[in-house]
Formats: structure tokens, sequence, C-alpha cells
């Protein structure tokens, strides 16, 4: 790397003195195969309803979800990751109907399979959108209790598997779950069910939006998860966080939030080289969106932060944006 690069033998703008020019030499690109949208389905709704905190992204009935689901896919996306938002009254300290064989989310990824064989399903292994204080496991002696939460997401995982999720996804952050859901998946003969592990998901502010639309923020009251999600502090953590999933068995790895962890994102792929996530979390995504719906930022800014994705080492991206940056890159 010692070679002089001096001035006028090397002009830099040179390669820059055309569109043409500048896309042929560029280095990151984005495609339709890289974006995944998450969407919100909402028990007992009528057809769809605004989220407000998260311009232009709506809950979904469960029959309308059937629509988004085929207009994504002529929009070029094929990949999607399912939130339900259930009754309140469904809701306990236990998170019991997260284990009903018939609830939102199974009886949702039995209908969209059925009809949309080909999509990717990536479904969500946490309390969360099911426990009536709103946290992601079992609370015991005012604690998020580890162990005694493994054993749920366990059978919450082998339900997502038998509904046809192609793809589990815990977001929950105990010690130990990716190793106990892929022995529970071996054993129940889902040896290709892949698990997409939440592996460095930091204790973000970010994620209010999100709170808002699965209607888990008031449950919440305001309290914090970081007794399981990492502190955004922290790096050399997250390196022991993806080194320990990945050897329990988890075949993708996520980083989240995104654009304050791009250094993440790259020291994970740079050091695993493994099929490495990042979701651009709801605050992300509304942050943006707001800003471009009231002319402050030009829209080309979505665009941006997820080629940012790209170029940090992300092999695909959750983000809310995926089915409109979809259509804007398809129509290029
Ligand atoms: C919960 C979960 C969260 C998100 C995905 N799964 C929120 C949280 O941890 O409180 C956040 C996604 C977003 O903000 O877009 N298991």
């Amino acid at each position: 790397m010692n070679v002089k690069r001096n001035f006028p033998n090397s002009r830099l703008r040179r390669l820059r003195t055309s569109d043409n020019l500048i896309k042929l030499v560029s280095e990151t690109s984005l495609s339709s195969n890289d974006l995944i949208q998450p969407l919100f389905i909402k028990e007992n709704l009528k057809g769809t309803e605004p989220i407000d905190s998260m311009p232009n992204i709506l809950r979904f009935s469960a029959e309308s979800v059937l629509d988004e689901v085929e207009d994504l896919l002529n929009s070029g996306i094929n990949s999607i990751a399912l939130f339900p938002v259930i009754e309140e009254s469904k809701k306990d300290d236990h998170g019991k109907e997260a284990l009903n064989n018939s609830n939102l989310i199974c009886e949702s990824i039995q209908s969209i399979k059925k009809r949309f064989p080909e999509i990717i399903i990536i479904a969500d292994v946490a309390l969360d959108p099911y426990t009536n204080h709103g946290h992601d496991g079992i609370i015991k002696d005012n604690y998020v209790d580890n162990d005694l939460t493994l054993d749920v997401l366990k059978s919450q995982s082998i339900l997502l598997a038998e509904s046809g999720a192609d793809i589990i996804a815990p977001s929950d952050m105990m010690d130990g779950r990716i190793g106990v859901i892929r022995k529970a998946l071996e054993e129940a003969n889902y040896k290709n069910t892949i698990l997409l592990s939440y592996a460095a998901k930091y204790n973000s502010k970010f994620y209010g939006p999100f709170r808002d639309a699965v209607n888990s923020a008031g449950n919440l009251a305001g309290a914090s998860k970081s007794s399981y999600q990492m502190s955004f502090h922290n790096k050399n953590e997250a390196i022991h966080e993806v080194a320990m999933d990945i050897s329990e068995g988890a075949d993708i790895v996520m980083i989240k939030p995104g654009m304050p962890y791009l250094d993440i994102i790259s020291l994970v792929k740079d050091t695993f080289k493994v099929p490495t996530f990042a979701y651009q979390v709801s605050g992300e995504y509304s942050m943006l969106k707001l800003a471009i719906n009231k002319g402050w930022l030009d829209e080309n800014v979505m665009l941006e932060s997820l080629v940012g994705f790209k170029r940090a080492g992300a092999d695909a991206v959750l983000t809310y944006a995926a089915k409109e940056i979809s259509k804007e890159i398809t129509s290029k």
C-alpha cells in the first residue's frame, strides 16, 4: 500500500466526470434482494390503520396483509419479517398467547405461505408482544429470568417452524437461547429451519416507535431492557455475543439498531465472515421519513442510509422503507 499517489498522476475526479462512469466504478450496490420488509399484523382490525410515530407505515389486518405481500412481491421484495399486535386482553405476565398454536402470527404465517409459498417469512421470537409488562421474557423477583424464559422461547420457536416460518429470529437477548432453540429444532426434525439471531442487540431508545406500533410501550411504562439488551458503550461484547450465537447454531447474525452501529456491523462482518444482517429500526426510519415528508431532507437520504449499511458489510437490511426503495431502485 506504499504506492505514491501524487497529483496530477492521480486525479480522483477523472472517474467522476459522468454518472455512467461513477456507476461503472461503484464499489457497493443495493438491490431488492438485500431488503427485508417488516410488517405489523393486528388482530380484529378491519383493513389497515396508520401508526402515528411511523410515517407512511400501516398496521394490517390478517386479510389485508395478503394484498400487501402481493404488492411487495410485485415490487421485488421477497422477504418479510412479521410482528403481531394482539388484543390487550390476551396479554398476561407469562405471554402464554405466544404458545397458542392458532394465535394471530401462526395463522398469518399459514395464510401467507398458502397464497405465496415462495415468500421468505422471518418470525420474531420474543415475548414482548404477548406480555402485559412489555418485557421480552418472564419476570421472577423483579428480574427477567433467563432460564425460565428459554423454555417458552423454545416452544414458541417450534410453533413458528410448524406454522411454516422459514427463518426464526430470536430478538429477546436471553443467554443460551440459540443453542436451546437449535437443539429443539433438530429434535423436531426441522433441520433446515434457519436461525437468524439478533446477536448484538443494543438497549436503544431508537425502538420507541416500534413499541407504539405493537402497543407494548404503555405496558413497559418506561421500564428498561438493560438487564438483557446490550449497553451501547460496548463493542468487544458484541464480538462475544456473536461468537456465542454462531457456535450455538445461528445461520445468520444481526446487528440492531443500524445507523449508529455501523462500526459493529463492519467489525462483525470482518471478524466472522458469516451472513450478517442489520436492522434499520423504527426510530431511524421515522427520523428520516419525517424530515423527508417535511421537506427538510431530500428523499434520497433513505437510499444513502441503506447503501451505508451495505458498505459497512451488511448482506441484507431490515427496513421499513424496503418496498419504496425497491420500487425506486428497480425503476432506475
Ligand atoms: C422486541 C423487538 C423490538 C424490535 C424488534 N423486536 C423492540 C424491543 O426490543 O423493545 C424493534 C424494532 C424496531 O424498532 O423497528 N423483541
